[in-house]
C-alpha cells in the first residue's frame, strides 16, 4: 500500500493533496496515513497469527492519541514507559490489561499509578524495582504479573545510540541475576512471575540477532523450569527495523514471523512483542516549506521551516530520511541540503539530497517520519511543536493543532522576587 504518492505531479496524502493542507494547516506539520498504520498493523498480526503471539505497540515511536487508538481498536495493547504514556494509552481505549510496563527507571509514583490502573505485565530492569513493587503491591492488595528484562549481551541496533542488548547498556539484568529475582519474586505475596524479556535495540533487520537474543531467553526459560518454576511468558520486546532509502529491503515478515513461531514451539510459552517503528514511520511525512535558498562554498541549502526540534533523528543519529518535493518537477536533480533555521550547523535534516532546483516557497517532504519524529520534538529555539494530521481517504483531521506561543509560555512564570531585587 502506497499511502504517499504524486496525483498529476502533486504529493498527496490518501487522496488528499499535501498542498491544500499546507495552505489550511500552515507548515510545518507531521502528516499520517489511516489507512497505512492500519495496513502495517494488519499484515503484522496476520504474520504473527501462527504463533499467537501478543503485540503491544510501543507507543514511544508515536504516542499521539488518535494512533493509539486507532492500532488499539485493530486488537493491539501498548508497551508503555511512563506515567504519561499509561495515561495516554487508556486515554485512547486501550485496555489496562494490554498495557505492558518496560522502561529502566521506574519512579515509584509510575508504579504506584501503574498497579492501581490493573495492567498487564510490568517488566522489572533493577533489583529494587521488584521490591518497591511488592512493597506496593500488598499495599494496594493488588497482583501483578512481572517478567524480568534480561541483558543478552547481543549487539544489534542500527546505530549506536539505540543499541540496548549488549553488556555494558543500562538496560536488562544480568542473566543470573534476573533468575535470583525471580526466585525472590515466587516468595511475594501479591507479584506473581511469569517469565522473562529481552529488548536489544532498534532498527535491527538481522534476523541472527533477534535469534541469538531469543536463545538466551529458552535457555534460561529452561534452566528455571528445570527448577520446577512455571515460565509461561516471553516478551521478545521491538527493535524491527524498516527501510529509510529507497534501495534499502526491510528484514522480511515471514522471517521474523519464522523465528517467533521457532520460540512458541521450542518454550511452549505465551509471546508478546514490542513493536514500534515498524508500525509507523512509514505511515508519516514532515512537510515543510522552503524559506530561502543559499549557496555556502559548493554546497546548496534549501532552508526550510522545519528543524532539528522537529525531527532530531538525522542530527542525533545521522538518521536518513527521504526528501520528496510536494511538486514533481522534470528539472534535472542537484545535491541540496535540506536545513532548517535554528541555530546549529548540526540543525540539517538531510545532507545532498537529490532534488529539483527548489526555489523559496516550495514545499518539501521528509519520508518515512512517523516514527520518532513529533514524540522526540522540543521548543528549542522559541519554536512550536508542529500540528499533527491524520488522513483517511479524501478527510483529514488536525488530531495535536499547533499550540499559540502564550500556551507555549503559559507554564513559565516570573520569580516574585525578581522585582524585590530590582528594587533593592
Ligand atoms: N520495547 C522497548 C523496551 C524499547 O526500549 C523500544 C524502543 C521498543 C520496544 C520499540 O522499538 P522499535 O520497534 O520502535 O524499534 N529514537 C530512536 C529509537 C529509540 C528506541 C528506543 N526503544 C530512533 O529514532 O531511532
Amino acid at each position: 500500500m502506497i499511502a504517499f504518492d504524486y496525483r498529476e505531479g502533486r504529493l498527496h496524502a490518501e487522496d488528499v493533496c499535501l498542498v491544500r493542507l499546507s495552505d489550511e494547516v500552515g507548515t510545518p506539520f507531521y502528516c499520517y496515513s489511516a489507512s497505512a498504520l492500519e495496513h502495517r498493523a494488519r499484515l503484522l498480526l496476520d504474520a504473527v497469527g501462527s504463533s499467537s503471539t501478543g503485540i503491544a505497540y510501543a507507543v514511544k515511536a508515536n504516542s499521539n492519541l488518535a494512533v493509539i487508538e486507532l492500532l488499539g481498536r485493530l486488537g493491539l495493547g501498548a508497551d508503555v514507559v511512563s506515567e504519561g504514556e499509561i495515561r495516554r494509552a487508556l486515554a485512547a481505549g486501550v485496555p489496562a490489561d494490554r498495557i505492558v510496563f518496560s522502561g529502566v527507571g521506574k519512579t515509584v509514583d509510575e508504579l504506584g499509578f501503574a498497579i492501581s490502573a490493573g495492567i498487564h505485565q510490568i517488566n522489572i530492569e533493577t533489583a529494587i524495582e521488584l521490591d518497591r513493587i511488592g512493597e506496593i503491591a500488598a499495599a494496594q492488595s493488588r497482583e501483578i504479573h512481572v517478567v524480568f528484562r534480561i541483558n543478552p549481551d547481543v549487539a544489534a541496533g542500527g546505530h549506536e545510540k539505540i543499541s540496548t542488548g549488549r553488556k555494558t547498556d543500562k538496560f536488562g539484568l544480568a542473566v543470573d541475576e534476573a533468575q535470583a529475582l525471580f526466585r525472590k519474586a515466587t516468595a511475594l505475596d501479591h507479584v506473581v512471575p511469569i517469565g522473562f524479556a529481552v529488548h536489544i535495540g532498534s532498527q535491527i533487520k538481522d534476523v541472527s540477532a533477534f535469534a541469538a537474543a531469543n536463545d538466551r531467553l529458552i535457555t534460561l526459560t529452561e534452566a528455571m523450569r528445570a527448577e520446577g518454576h512455571e515460565v509461561s511468558r516471553l516478551d521478545l520486546g521491538g527493535g524491527l527495523g524498516v527501510a529509510y532509502h529507497e534501495d534499502e529491503q526491510e528484514l522480511p515478515l515471514s522471517e521474523y514471523a519464522r523465528l517467533l513461531d521457532d520460540v512458541a514451539r521450542r518454550s511452549g510459552a505465551q509471546l508478546m512483542i514490542e513493536p514500534g517503528r515498524w508500525l509507523v514511520a512509514g505511515a508519516g511525512v514532515l512537510v515543510t516549506r522552503v524559506n530561502a535558498i543559499k549557496q555556502a562554498g559548493d554546497r546548496r541549502f534549501a532552508i526550510v521551516d522545519a528543524a532539528m526540534n522537529d525531527l532530531i533523528r538525522p542530527t542525533l543519529y545521522d538518521a536518513h530520511h527521504p526528501v520528496w518535493p510536494v511538486n514533481r518537477s522534470d528539472d534535472a536533480l542537484e545535491p541540496t541540503t535540506v536545513a532548517g533555521p535554528v541555530c546549529e550547523s548540526g540543525d540539517i535534516l538531510a545532507v545532498d539530497a537529490q532534488l529539483p532546483l527548489l526555489q523559496a516557497g516550495d514545499l518539501v517532504t521528509i519520508g518515512h517520519a512517523g516514527a520518532y519524529g513529533a514524540v522526540m520534538s522540543s521548543g528549542y529555539n522559541g519554536r512550536l511543536l508542529v500540528p499533527e494530521l491524520l488522513v483517511r481517504g479524501d478527510a483529514f483531521t488536525v488530531v495535536r493543532r499547533r499550540p499559540s506561543y502564550d500556551e507555549a509560555m503559559a507554564l513559565d512564570s516570573l520569580p516574585n522576587w525578581s522585582s524585590d531585587a530590582d528594587a533593592a
